[in-house]
């Protein structure tokens, strides 16, 4: 079975490619980490987790919660990272949980999607998303091929840098960068309720008609990516800046 959590559809764009090409049924994890539902789940394929990279690992939301859920049936685990560029030493802490949970860690695959994180960076164009996800579509036939054969999926050469990215840097990246604060809201809001509808840590409510923030961000990106009036703001940096939400359908 592959379960996924996507912010902004690239992650969910892979596991559904991959669910096609492999003939397997795909899980969208938003409902279970929303609701703090670690019920079992079963499968007698293995198990693809699909996920986006948050400081070269995977999110911590989503760490919690395979922490606490069992995955019955198969023990068998393959990860699927998409990124903007690199999963630094991800498989590392990826093999460590299989350990914990008694399962077999299959290798974790990192595949380059268009960057998302409107808070500190730009994102892409659409045309330049869509000639990213073309390539993309290869990387995901040759994960669905090694699925097919029973092979481990490849792991990568891991630098010094690498090493330092995925441990010391993600420790600091959650305390430092990761808050809700700088989110605000423009007069072109219509109050639809979209924003706190797609966040998965129901840290967004409406007052007054209007979204408030909580403080328990993972900084997703979905509710600034998905607001159809582009009405959410990251403090002054996201102003004039293209919303990321995945161009292509899978198919
Ligand atoms: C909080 C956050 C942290 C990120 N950290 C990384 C990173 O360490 N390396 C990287 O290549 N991309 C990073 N990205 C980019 C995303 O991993 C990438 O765009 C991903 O495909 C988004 O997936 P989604 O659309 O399924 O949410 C980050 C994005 C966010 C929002
Ligand atoms: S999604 Fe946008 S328009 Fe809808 S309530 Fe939120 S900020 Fe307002
Ligand atoms: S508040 Fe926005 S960025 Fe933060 S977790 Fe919720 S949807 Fe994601």
């Amino acid at each position: 079975m592959i379960l996924y959590f996507s912010g902004t559809g690239n992650s969910e764009y892979v596991a559904q490619k991959l669910g096609m090409a492999v003939d397997d049924e795909v899980l969208n994890l938003f409902e279970a980490i929303k609701n703090s539902d670690f019920s079992e789940v079963y499968s007698q394929r293995p198990w693809v987790v699909v996920a986006p990279t948050y400081a070269w690992r995977i999110p911590r939301i989503l760490q919690g919660w395979l922490e606490r859920t069992r995955l019955a049936g198969s023990e068998e685990l393959y990860f699927a990272m998409t990124c903007g560029g690199s999963i630094g030493n991800a498989g590392r802490y990826l093999a460590e949980l299989c350990a914990q949970k008694g399962m077999r860690y299959r290798g974790c695959m990192g595949i380059v999607m268009p960057e998302n994180y409107l808070a500190l960076f730009t994102t892409p164009t659409k045309e330049e998303a869509l000639r990213t996800i073309e390539k993309a579509d290869r990387e995901i036939e040759g994960a669905a091929r090694l699925l097919e054969d029973g092979e481990d999926f490849p792991e990568p050469d891991v630098s010094f840098g690498d090493r330092v990215n995925s441990g010391l840097v993600n420790t600091l990246f959650y305390p430092l960068f990761v808050r809700a604060k700088k989110f605000c809201v423009t007069d072109a809001c219509i109050s639809c309720g979209r924003c706190a509808a797609v966040c998965p840590l129901g840290n967004v409510r409406l007052t007054d008609g209007k979204p408030v923030w909580g403080d328990r961000c993972t900084h997703c990106m979905a509710c600034i990516c998905r607001c159809p009036q582009e009405a959410v703001e990251y403090g002054g940096h996201s102003r004039g800046l293209p919303r990321y939400t995945c161009p292509q359908k899978a198919r």
